[in-house]
């Protein structure tokens, strides 16, 4: 059955492979960034969301891409790399389940984005771990009180075989494809599953 699914992120790495697996599948999607895609939104701008929900009007399900963090040794955070991490892709994409609730279809699903991060730290990635910790936190608990039969499930990939800069920073981790990060987003949507956290 063909859905409409809004990626957020769709123009970066895990959110290119998400779209093109989706259409690939027959679904319709709808791109959203900051800077390109079907409509342009920031997820630290929740009225941007809103706007984004009201144009589609009808959607089954989104899976989100984007969420930036700082990267630091823990002796050079400041306050100011805390808050940016916090608001973005913590809070980012906390506001994007509250904004996109009422919005969403019947029986709809959310897809988060955290990362390896949570159980494995490298070295200036205090602030990745704190933040990706709260999204993991944030999905387990809220699956118990999504209404409508609505879903939320959060994707944990190691680092991106893509992404060739950060693998410096991931001495010994396996690299993952974008496109296997890319199942585990259709499993976290089409499938049964809910408050879970997908190790990808
Ligand atoms: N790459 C990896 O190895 C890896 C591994 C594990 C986890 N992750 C996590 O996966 C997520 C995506 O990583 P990626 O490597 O695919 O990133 P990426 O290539 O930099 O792409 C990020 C995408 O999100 C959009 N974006 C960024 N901030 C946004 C915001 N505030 N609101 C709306 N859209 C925003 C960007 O487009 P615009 O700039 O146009 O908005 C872009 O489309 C991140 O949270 C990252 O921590 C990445």
């Amino acid at each position: 059955m063909k859905r409409t699914i809004i990626v957020f992120g769709a123009s970066g790495t895990i959110g290119t492979a998400v779209s093109a697996r989706f259409e690939q599948e027959g679904h319709q999607v709808v791109r959203v960034g900051r800077s390109s895609g079907d409509y342009k939104a920031d997820i630290t701008d929740v009225a941007s969301m809103e706007a984004v929900f009201k144009a589609v009007k009808h959607f089954d399900a989104i899976a989100n891409a984007a969420g930036d963090v700082a990267s630091h040794p823990l002796e050079e955070i400041t306050d100011e790399s805390i808050g940016f991490s916090i608001g973005n892709k913590m809070l980012g994409q906390v506001n994007l389940v509250r904004t996109a609730l009422p919005y969403i279809a019947d029986k709809g699903a959310f897809a988060l984005i955290s990362g390896v991060l949570t159980n494995e730290p490298i070295l200036g990635g205090v602030i990745g771990t704190m933040v990706n910790g709260a999204v993991e936190g944030f999905v387990k608990a809220a699956a118990h009180e999504m209404p409508r039969g609505i879903r939320i499930n959060c994707i944990s990939p190691t680092v991106l075989a893509e992404s060739p800069a950060y693998h410096p920073y991931f001495p010994g981790f396996v690299p993952v494809a974008a496109s296997q990060v890319a199942i585990a987003y259709e499993r976290a949507i089409f499938g049964i599953i809910n408050g879970r956290v997908i190790s990808v």
